[in-house]
């Protein structure tokens, strides 16, 4: 069954706590929190304030993609503020282990990113601690982009391995989802399906979600 997980970057921030219900009542599965520092990604958006206000407004599931530099310092905190997936990128840390292991031991799922250039290989050694694996479908930092077609032979080898060594490990995309290519995305093995513009740009955004699901 595929979940979707809107991000709320594509949403209206004077009113997040009515833009986050909306989605929920619309059929989203979660809400895709995207925090990016400025380092990691050319991008600044926002940080723990946010998401815990957001946390005593909604009990949806909160999937938070960490686009910072040494997540390391910060997943504690991050989980306090109400993640309950945590997602870090490879590139950020030389501690992927113990990040993984940290996100678990303080009872949340945790998940690994690699972005378009990243080979996908690059996250194997991780794959028996990861609730979750992220494929970048753009290069994180903005929403609005058009998803690049090649990384979804990333997803189809990722699907392959995971089958191969037997785990239970799900599969997100980010970047670009929208109806045209959500069909493909699925196919190629991911089940989670992030989308930004294509759901909180549409005008009906429960169909939006019927047509990605
Ligand atoms: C990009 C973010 C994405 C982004 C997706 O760096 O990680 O989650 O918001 O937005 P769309 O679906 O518009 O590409
Ligand atoms: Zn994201």
């Amino acid at each position: 069954m595929t979940k979707i997980s809107p991000s709320v970057l594509a949403a209206d921030f004077s009113k997040l706590g009515d833009e986050v219900r909306e989605i929920e009542a619309a059929g989203a599965d979660m809400v895709h929190l995207d925090v990016m520092d400025g380092e990691f990604v050319p991008n600044i958006s926002f940080g723990f304030p946010i998401i815990e206000c957001l946390r005593k407004q909604s009990k949806m599931v909160f999937d938070v993609h960490l686009m910072i530099d040494r997540p390391e310092r910060y997943i504690e905190r991050f989980i306090k503020a109400g993640a309950d997936i945590v997602t870090f990128h490879v590139e950020a840390t030389e501690k992927s282990e113990e990040c993984l292991k940290l996100i678990r031991s303080l009872g949340k799922k945790s998940a690994i990113s690699v972005k378009p250039k990243t080979p996908i290989e690059a996250i194997y050694p991780y794959l028996e601690l990861c609730d979750m694996v992220l494929v970048m479908t753009v290069e994180p930092g903005f929403g609005g982009q058009s998803l690049i077609p090649e990384t979804l032979d990333k997803v189809k080898a990722l699907k392959a391995e995971i089958d191969k060594r037997g785990l239970n490990i799900d599969i997100q995309v980010d970047g670009g989802i929208n109806e045209k290519n959500a069909s493909e995305a699925r196919l190629s093995g991911a089940n989670v399906l992030v989308a930004g513009s294509s759901v909180f740009k549409a005008e009906d955004r429960c169909a939006a979600i019927d047509a990605l699901r």
